[in-house]
């Protein structure tokens, strides 16, 4: 698991072979997985492919394209039970996709819907207006992978205080 973690690195170069149902069924039961407030599980899931990938490519320009699909990550505020928690929840469920993806041989990058992007996004996939349109995380297989990075800083680390 450690490795898993240590040698994750976002993939947005992608081969054109297709991802399997069972490797995105995989990598959904992974994110619904993920720790959320007082289990609220505040997240909806959009699967992307085909034709409507192709226009929420071209509405969201920040996001890497070749990848045969992917998944929106959604809050759902009515499923909240501690207000405002519903990001964290879904951070969580974006952050096991990645491992998920990665532990599987498979490529994904977090992506976010920028918030003047959100309105668009929900008329495209008919997403409840109270919904928010949260990270994309498209998923294919590498064309490409980053060297893992050692990014351990002991000056962040702070021990019994500042
Ligand atoms: C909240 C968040 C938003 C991000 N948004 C984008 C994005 O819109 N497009 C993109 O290509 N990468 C995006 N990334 C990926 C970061 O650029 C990437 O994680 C960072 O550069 C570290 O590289 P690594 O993931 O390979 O370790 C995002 C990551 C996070 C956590």
């Amino acid at each position: 698991m450690l490795r898993t973690i240590l040698t994750r690195r976002s993939v947005r170069r992608f081969t054109t072979d297709p991802v399997t149902d069972a490797e995105l069924r995989d990598l959904l039961r992974a994110a619904m997985q993920a720790p959320s407030a007082v289990d609220e599980r505040a997240w909806q899931f959009v699967i992307l492919s085909g034709d409507v990938l192709a226009s929420y490519l071209d509405l969201n320009g920040n996001t890497p394209r070749g990848a045969p699909t992917g998944i929106l990550v959604c809050c759902d505020p009515g499923l909240e039970k501690v207000a405002g928690y519903a990001v964290q929840d879904c951070s969580a469920a974006v952050m096991n996709i990645l491992l998920a993806a990665h532990a599987k041989g498979l490529g994904a990058v977090w992506t976010t819907v920028f918030e003047d992007h959100r309105p668009a996004v929900r008329a495209l996939l008919g997403i409840p207006e109270a919904v928010v349109p949260f990270a994309f995380v498209p998923i294919g297989r590498p064309a490409a992978r980053p060297e893992p990075a050692d990014r351990y800083d002991e000056g962040r680390v702070h021990r019994n205080g500042w």
